[in-house]
């Protein structure tokens, strides 16, 4: 099984480079069923989430090139409207096929998604989404049918911003007919990527990144090139690289007003920031102070930061807290972290940490992919060697990351142990 070791090395410094957003690629990818034409997308993250989805695509008929971040799909070969079981059970976001699978082929069939460790993670904005669209849903042994002779537009009110459900009802209704309001939808800024994506193909969607999202049906989409946006959640997770260490980095590939709230946090807590057009530089400091975070949908402070934001606050003085609220259960790390010394105490959605703990090397395990990103930061200023289990979670969602770790001075590499 592979590992990876961590052991400290002082400050880290110098530059990185932050890939194509996950969270965005995702989604475009599932699009990309929309198209009629050839599509070009680059800066697209060498990732296994991405190799799935690709899978996923391939099984539907798409034929996908690739050459390093650019992938070139033609997606005239559709011809099937069942998604693979097995590449379906191996990640959550293959069930973003589902809406477009509907607007092009006005059927879709896919296995249930199982929850996952940080929390149940239901469906059931998307497929309200689906029905309002006309769409008649059906659930049976793990399977869910989504049919229809014709989508209509429709004014759908999500209970909860859901990033999947705006981004998934969203692909189903730029081909129906007639408008299409969504409201109380997710405002993140791969939704605006997406939207984006879809408008170059021929969509009319109007309205993303704000609570309100108005889809003009249209006849048909066509092809375009498309550079997915960088990665926010990687950006963030280097930012407290910086911070953690002490250390001075420069961020390339960033879009700054997209970390608002994660530059607020680092400077209350007393790092130094500096942006300049698409590139942040993080100065850490001594004495850092407490603060406290409560996770939110966009514009709040991301889910996907809480991880790496623990294991720095492990490292200030007095008592930080986190309030998860997006998700139920996504504080495994604390356990992880307290292993290696860290004082946290977790009461229902609430962590309070207390710093400033000694930490110390230890064999851990990312139990999903923010968690293993936040090991290897308290791994960077703990005395001794850290083994960090479970990676397959990491190469989930970072791209090259012990190559870039290593770039900025990091002691860190990839192993093959037993056990
Ligand atoms: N929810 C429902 N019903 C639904 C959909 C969601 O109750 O039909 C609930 C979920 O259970 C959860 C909350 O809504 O408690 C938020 O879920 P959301 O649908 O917004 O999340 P997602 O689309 O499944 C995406 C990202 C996650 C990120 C969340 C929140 C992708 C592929 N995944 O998930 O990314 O944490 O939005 O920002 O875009 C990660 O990258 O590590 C990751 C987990």
């Amino acid at each position: 099984m592979e590992k990876i070791l961590v052991k400290p090395n002082g400050p880290l410094k110098g530059s990185v480079r932050i890939s194509g957003a996950k969270n965005a690629a995702l989604p475009i990818l599932a699009a990309s069923i929309l198209g009629t034409e050839e599509i070009v997308l680059e800066d697209v993250p060498e990732l296994k989430d991405v190799e799935i989805i690709t899978e996923v695509l391939r099984g539907l008929g798409l034929k996908i090139k690739k050459d390093k971040n650019t992938l070139t799909i033609d997606p005239k070969g559709l011809n099937s409207y069942e998604t693979d079981y097995e590449l379906m059970s191996k990640m959550r976001a293959s069930f973003l096929v589902m809406g477009p699978l509907l607007a092009r082929l006005s059927k879709a069939y896919n296995s249930l998604p199982g929850g996952c460790n940080i929390g149940s993670r239901p469906i059931d904005l998307h497929l309200k989404g689906f029905s309002a669209l006309g769409a008649k849903i059906t659930m049976t042994h793990g399977e869910i049918k989504a049919e229809a002779e014709k989508l209509i537009g429709n004014r759908i009110y999500l209970d909860f911003p859901s990033v999947g459900a705006t981004e998934n009802i969203m692909m189903a209704a730029v081909l129906a007919e007639g408008e299409t309001t969504l409201e109380n939808c997710a405002m993140e800024p791969e939704i605006v990527d997406l939207a984006n994506f879809l408008n170059k193909m021929g969509a009319r969607v109007m309205g993303a990144g704000t609570s309100t999202i108005k889809i003009k049906g249209v006849e048909k989409l066509t092809g375009c090139n498309h550079q997915i946006i960088p990665d926010r959640i990687e950006a963030g997770t280097f930012m407290v690289a910086s911070a953690i260490t002490q250390g001075d980095i420069e961020i390339d590939n960033v879009i700054t007003s997209h970390l608002k709230s994660v530059i607020a946090k680092l400077e209350e807590c007393g790092v130094e920031i500096k942006t300049n057009g698409s590139k942040i530089r993080v100065i850490g400091r001594e004495n850092l102070k407490p603060i406290a975070i409560k996770t939110l949908p966009h514009p709040g402070f991301p889910t996907d930061l809480q991880a790496q934001f623990m294991s720095l606050l492990t490292q200030v003085e007095g008592q930080s807290s986190i309030i998860e609220t997006v998700f139920e259960n996504r504080f495994m790390h604390a356990d992880e972290l307290i292993k290696m010394g860290a004082s946290i105490k977790v009461i229902d959605r609430e962590a309070l940490i207390t710093g400033k703990s000694k930490l110390y090397g230890s064999k851990v395990r990312a139990t999903d992919l923010r968690a293993g990103a936040a090991l290897i930061l308290a791994a960077l200023v703990s005395e001794g060697e850290t083994e960090i289990s479970d990676i397959y979670h990491i190469d989930r969602g970072y791209e090259k990351i012990e190559e870039k770790f290593r770039k900025l001075g990091a002691k860190i590499e990839r192993i093959e142990k037993e056990n």
